[in-house]
């Protein structure tokens, strides 16, 4: 009857089941270290491991009496004794057992899961201060798995394989005192017996594991298949790539089965033949004590019972240790992804000395700019200019040229790789940071809108703006006409990323949140590129009174709209290709000019 005070499946001697899954374990580069920086995590939530360690204990000591308390029932019996106050005391037992599972897992909880809010919260924070090269560099997708995935990981570990690997190293030190106490003969049996199931166990493991690995390749084949069919249903859609969708997808998928079915028959081989090697081993157990029991080697039936049952436990910690090991490891590997983020150089610091930027003129002086997002590829090659405060900067040329690069440079988003970029006279890098970034509106050509009020997306920046605040910049920005015939008004709250909003909508709504942010320096990139030519003109008239004296950056694809501009930059292939105003540039009779007559369809 105390075979079955486990919770897991009863054929316990030996490995069942679980063990030939052999998951593919992801290991650690370094175990130690980052074991070390986990255990550092858990500063100030330690209180209650004490408490942990105590309960592990507990309860394996109950795990070690039970089945000594079952021997001697059996004991009794045979002897023809009365056994209630047994029974009732192996019932207390149980529930003692019940009561220290639960307290243990209610300790684990807490910590564990307190542990691992602070490094999602460490995590997060890091995050935002990395600099967006960092972002460059990886797949949303990627990063979204280290913040949900590899964290839980670390959660599940911390919670679950402490515990049981606590528990486990209790017990199997507990039963090998006690086999040893009833005896050491058959013990030393029943270790032997052990070393061989767990050396054909890990035989089998190794197998079995590479199909595994297999199956789950397949799978993530299939599941790579599935997410671009999904997200790029539409163009598939549209250019009447169905068929091919549907046929690569049922190659896959007959991969993934075929290897399933592979690793399943495997694993459904060997499994049930190592649990008859298993149930011999403990057959022959069960005969050598029964030889020494006839020899009488044991005092009682009962002494007997007890052992076997002992050595039914004994085993399973040592697979399940496997187990809880390998997934350890794959939760430590999560760890030492999420401390690599951790380890990443956040944007630099502003500098002690840095110059605070309340109040900008916006003179701004490009001197030999030079830039690439990587070491091998230069985007922008000695880029100068200079324009006193107020001037109203048109930046054109063809898509790839570097327009957008040149604005990210300015707001510093990216720093020069060589040259200085001067505002009133000192250098960015002089500057707070957030001065800095306060100094400028900025409109986007990626409109960022956010799961909110349309109100909370238009005062993104502006906290404290009020609601007549907000309308009046959605009516300078013409926003204010759509916004009235939503739902809901300003009060509609958007989707993700504005998502029912057009293009040009999302955009409106974005000049609206630079127009009451009120910036002394405009950057407008590509601010109107989806709004029909008529909202644009007349965005670029509200625009004009609103950029009046201020500086500004204009970049467009319609020239059309920036001929007035004081300045235009023809920007190509990361050079200044021309630069001058519309009728500089017209009479100079090059690239801008073919393109402005291009555009507008003007002969002359
Ligand atoms: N984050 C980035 N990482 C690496 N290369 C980039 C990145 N952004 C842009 N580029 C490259 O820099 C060049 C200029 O891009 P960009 O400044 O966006 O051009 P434009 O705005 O004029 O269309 C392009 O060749 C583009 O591929
Ligand atoms: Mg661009």
């Amino acid at each position: 009857m105390s075979e079955k005070r486990m919770n897991t499946p009863p054929p316990a001697f030996g490995p069942n089941g679980r063990p030939g899954r052999g998951m593919p374990v992801v290991k650690p580069r370094d175990l130690k270290g980052t074991l070390r920086r986990l255990w550092e995590m858990t500063r100030g939530y330690r209180g209650g491991l004490g408490w942990i360690l105590l309960l592990s204990g507990l309860a394996s000591g109950v795990g070690i009496l039970s089945p000594y308390l079952t021997g001697n029932a059996v004991t009794a019996i045979s002897e023809g004794r009365v056994i209630t106050a047994l029974l009732l005391t192996l019932t207390a037992v149980y529930l003692a057992d019940w009561l220290i599972r639960f307290l243990q897992q209610f300790m684990m909880a807490r910590i564990g899961q307190r542990v691992i809010r602070h490094i999602r919260q460490v995590l997060f924070d890091r995050i935002k201060t990395l600099p967006l090269s960092f972002f460059d560099r990886r797949q949303h997708g990627e990063l979204m798995s280290r913040l949900t995935n590899d964290v839980d990981n670390i959660s599940t570990t911390i919670s679950n394989s402490l515990t049981q690997l606590l528990t486990y190293a209790f017990t199997i030190s507990g039963i090998l005192i006690a086999m040893l106490l009833l005896s050491p003969l058959l013990t030393l049996v029943a270790l032997a017996g052990v070393g061989l199931i767990f050396l054909l166990t890990r035989t089998v493991t190794k197998r079995t594991r590479r199909l595994f690995r297999e199956q789950q390749k397949a799978l993530g084949a299939l599941n790579g298949q599935i997410e671009e069919s999904v997200s790029g249903l539409s163009a598939v859609k549209a250019f009447g790539r169905e068929e091919s969708m549907e046929r690569e997808f049922g190659e896959k998928n007959d991969a993934l089965c075929r290897a399933a079915i592979r690793a399943m028959i495997m694993s459904g081989f060997l499994m049930p033949l190592m649990n008859v090697i298993n149930n011999l081993c403990y057959l022959a157990i069960a005969v050598c004590s029964g030889i020494l029991y006839v020899r009488g080697h044991f005092a009682s039936i009962g002494l007997i019972t007890s052992f076997l049952l002992y050595v039914r436990q004994f085993t399973r910690p040592f697979v399940e240790i496997a187990n809880i090991y390998n997934s350890f490891q794959t939760a430590v590997a999560g760890a030492e992804r999420v401390f690599e983020i951790l380890d990443e150089k956040p944007e630099p610091e502003d500098r002690q000395d840095a110059l605070s930027l309340k109040t900008p003129r916006g003179d701004v002086e490009m001197r030999h700019v030079i830039f690439g997002y990587t070491p091998d590829r230069q985007v922008l090659r000695d880029i100068s200019f200079r324009v006193p405060a107020g001037t109203q900067v048109a930046i054109v040329g063809p898509t790839g040229g570097g327009k957008t690069t040149l604005i990210n440079l300015l707001t510093r988003f990216y720093d020069v790789t060589d040259g200085s970029i001067l505002l009133d006279g000192h250098d960015l890098r002089e500057y707070r940071l957030s001065d800095l970034r306060d100094a400028f509106g900025v409109v986007l050509q990626d409109t960022a809108l956010f799961a909110e009020f349309v109100t909370e997306n238009i005062r993104y920046g502006h906290r404290h703006a009020g609601p007549e605040d907000v309308r009046r910049a959605a009516r300078i920005a013409g926003a204010d006409a759509f916004i009235e015939r939503l739902p809901r008004g300003y009060d509609t709250v958007l989707g993700q990323g504005g998502a029912e909003l057009s293009q040009g909508e999302r955009q409106l709504i974005t000049i609206a949140r630079a127009v009451l942010a009120d910036a002394p320096i405009m950057i407008l990139d590509e601010a109107t590129s989806s709004v029909d030519t008529v909202t644009e003109q007349k965005i670029r008239r509200a625009l004009l009174t609103i950029c009046k004296d201020r500086t500004s950056f204009i970049i467009a694809h319609r020239l059309s709209t920036i001929r007035d501009s004081d300045l235009i930059l023809l920007i190509e292939d990361g050079q200044i290709a021309e630069q001058g105003t519309h009728e500089e540039l017209m009479a100079l009779n090059g690239r801008y000019a073919l393109m402005y007559r291009t555009q507008t369809g003007a002969a002359a």
